[in-house]
């Protein structure tokens, strides 16, 4: 049972809001600003946009895969989390009885060679005799992150490995978390023989009833001792049957991203380099996987969201995988330069798990995971964030050359800025990460208008002999409006996105990818606000910011044409149009993106009422807007013609678990849809102006 917030953004969209209605009327009372969008919208002018242009970017941050996206209940599986020497970590599992009934400890005694770490437990109770155990028995549970949701009539995949000298009897179960409502359960018993050696246990279990706050439980009322190991319940109903949270990769693939970079950020280069995400290590099954403790976001991971996983899920969103790799740079430690090859190799040896023939070393590795195909990875980021550091530019080159030579069709991304000081280094891409206040990044539209068009921005100089030398062109990887201004996704920060975002796709001809970070947030564990989609064991919504990246959907591939605005307060609204081919019905459209992101922010008076009672005050902000549309091949259609808009009562205003649809866009239909329109355009707000063309070509008279 997903939020309904999860529903489409079809059915989002066909809400229609009556509350607007005073709204239009106040607007139509203070408007006071006009202004004029022409659009030239013949094919000669027209830009291809990239096809690459909007995609999203995938952190393991905030328990975005962990106890997230992948949707694995259990959380520290393998009892690994204090690492491979025992005593380990066993948290968050805990004891179901007393110390008189039971004692759990850890010891290296599991045939899992890369995962030493098990669970003795010794039951000291018994059905009878000196020491009877609970009516319930006792055991272990685990609450999984922060609660399991376990949902009526859907079925489970439990699976856990289990030794012991003597017979044993097991209950396990689904229960609430106080493990009085059970929701499944199952009795296994194993004869002495059956367990003696580690014995894997897998069955399906299906829910009688729905709990969000649910645990698994192993118990028993048999006195001995029982070994666990690499323990695993998983919905059987999953995002494309590859183990990924429903709802929440649904969210993503509603965006339509054309990249999805991963797996960090911060959390590929690690506080330290040995905790640092290396890709060999979460490849193969799932039991094998010791698992490792991101320092930068300070929680475990049992890396069942791996590298295998990560090329998967790109796939199955129609996204191009974009690796992030360890360069041998954390933020307190690096590896010199002088002996980075293991790591050059370890990486080589990556990409040809993803790419390789099933019959070489790694690709065969990957064709045992089920996936004989190779995937299609054509563009690895060396490092993030490490342009700065000592050793960065030496290791770069090392990592450049390296794979230039191998896969001469891989695209490279550059740490270094070179929108800031030209690069002395050879790239594909060059790396630009932006988090500011809105007014900042609203006013960065501009920030790519007067890069240089005419030739590589590099200091030629320095490797004049550099086969691969171009162009670079910009990768805005890592986007949003944070602090004060954003909250925990404020509508505030979604307009100034906007508002970036339309100068990125008019820059398109040099800013070939773009990116919103971070994409998830599990309430539960806030490490960075603000964040695109937030849930938590059962519930999700998307903020303003995740909403405002639906408006550049169709944006990727698809023509951009030139826009003008006239009007008297033309620094606070930005426009863009671009035409595009429906997949779905292979209908051409017009689409026309307008952000009114109002005069009193640009003038750095944010208003923190509610600006429709306020309207006296902040009622300058409303725009009477002419759109005018020249050299426009075809009719439009007035039927199947829509506006959208995204706006809300007060700036500060966000979504939340319990107004999920608080700030979404709404779609209406536009009947005076044509070349010439004059609308009104809210206050603070992002518009899309969508005309449906008709099939058949006819020359506009405009
Ligand atoms: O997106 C959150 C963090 O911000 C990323 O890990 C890092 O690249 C940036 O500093």
């Amino acid at each position: 049972m997903g939020h309904p917030a999860s529903s489409s953004v079809a059915a989002i969209y066909s809400l229609f809001i009556l509350s607007a209605i005073p709204h239009c009327i106040a607007y139509e009372l203070k408007a006071n600003w006009t202004a004029l969008l022409r659009v030239t919208a013949s094919q000669e002018l027209g830009q291809k946009i990239p096809d690459t242009l909007f995609g999203i970017f995938f952190e393991e941050i905030n328990h975005a895969g962990a106890g997230g996206l992948w949707a694995e209940l259990v959380s520290n599986r393998g009892f690994e989390a204090g690492g491979p020497n025992t005593p380990s970590n066993i948290d968050p599992w805990s004891i179901i009885g007393n110390e008189s009934f039971i004692s759990v400890s850890t010891d290296r005694t599991s045939c899992f060679e890369r995962n030493k770490v098990a669970l003795r437990m010794e039951v000291l109770c018994d059905s009878k005799g000196s020491i009877v155990c609970p009516q319930n028995g006792v055991g272990i549970y685990n609450p999984g992150y922060w609660g399991m949701n376990i949902e009526q009539g859907k079925i489970y995949k439990v699976i856990l490995h289990v030794r012991s000298s003597e017979s044993v009897t097991i209950s396990v179960s689904l229960t609430s978390s106080d493990g009085l409502q059970k929701l499944a359960s199952t009795n296994r018993l194993a004869a002495a023989s059956d367990v003696s050696n580690w014995t894997k246990m897998e069955f399906l279990l299906q829910s009688e009833g729905t709990n969000s706050n649910s645990r698994l439980q192993l118990t028993t009322n048999k006195k001995g001792v029982i070994w666990f190991d690499q323990v695993s319940v998983m919905p059987l109903e999953t995002y494309k049957g590859h183990g990924f949270r429903k709802e929440l990769a649904s969210m993503l693939e509603e965006l339509k991203p054309r990249y999805m970079r991963f797996p960090g950020g911060c959390f590929v280069e690690g506080e330290w380099l040995r905790n640092a995400f290396r890709w060999r290590a979460t490849i193969g099954s799932w039991e094998e996987r010791p698992g490792h403790f991101g320092d930068v976001w300070m929680y475990w991971t049992d890396d069942g969201l791996g590298y295998f996983e990560f090329l998967q899920l790109a796939e199955d969103l129609g996204a191009f995988p974009i690796w992030v790799i360890n360069n041998g740079i954390s933020h307190n430690d690096e590896v010199d330069t002088t002996v980075i090859s293991p790591f050059v190799q370890e990486i080589l040896d990556g990409i040809e798990f993803a790419r390789g023939s099933p019959d070489s070393t790694w690709g065969s590795a990957r064709a045992a995971m089920g996936h004989p195909e190779p995937f299609q990875l054509n563009y690895v980021a060396i490092g993030n964030e490490d342009c700065g550091k000592k050793f960065y530019q030496g290791n770069y080159l090392k990592f450049y050359y390296a794979i230039k030579a191998a896969y001469p069709d891989i695209n490279i991304i550059s740490n270094c800025d070179g929108s800031s000081r030209q690069l002395d280094h050879p790239a594909d891409l060059y790396d630009f990460h932006v988090y500011t206040s809105a007014s900042n990044l609203f006013s960065m539209n501009t920030q790519f208008d007067h890069t240089s068009r005419t030739g590589p921005n590099v200091n030629k100089d320095s490797f004049v002999d550099n086969p691969f030398m171009m162009q670079f062109q910009v990768f805005v990887s890592e986007y949003a409006v944070t602090g004060s201004d954003a909250g925990t996704g404020s509508l505030l920060a979604a307009l100034a996105e906007a508002g970036f975002l339309i100068g990125l796709e008019r820059n398109s001809d040099v800013v070939q990818m773009a990116s919103y970070a971070p994409l998830f947030v599990n309430a539960n564990d806030r490490c960075w606000n603000p964040d695109a989609i937030v849930f938590n064991s059962w519930q999700q919504y998307g903020t303003p910011s995740y909403w405002v990246q639906h408006f550049f959907k169709e944006s990727s591939g698809a023509t951009l044409h030139p826009t003008t605005i006239q009007a008297n307060a033309s620094n606070s609204l930005v426009a863009s149009a671009i035409t595009w081919q429906s997949s779905v019905d292979n209908s051409d459209y017009l689409k026309i993106k307008f952000v009114n992101f109002g005069t009193d922010i640009m003038n750095g008076k944010v208003p923190n009422q509610n600006f429709f009672v306020q309207i006296v005050n902040f009622g300058n902000d409303i725009v009477n807007l002419k759109i005018s549309v020249a050299g426009l091949q075809n009719a439009v259609n007035s039927v199947g013609s829509t506006m959208t808009v995204l706006t809300s009562s007060n700036l500060k205003d966000e979504n939340s678990f319990e107004e999920p649809n608080k700030v979404v866009p709404i779609r209406t239909s536009l009947p005076n849809a044509g070349t010439q329109m004059d609308v009104v355009i809210s206050p603070y707000s992002v518009t899309s102006f969508d005309l449906s063309l008709a099939q058949e070509e006819y020359r506009s008279a405009i």
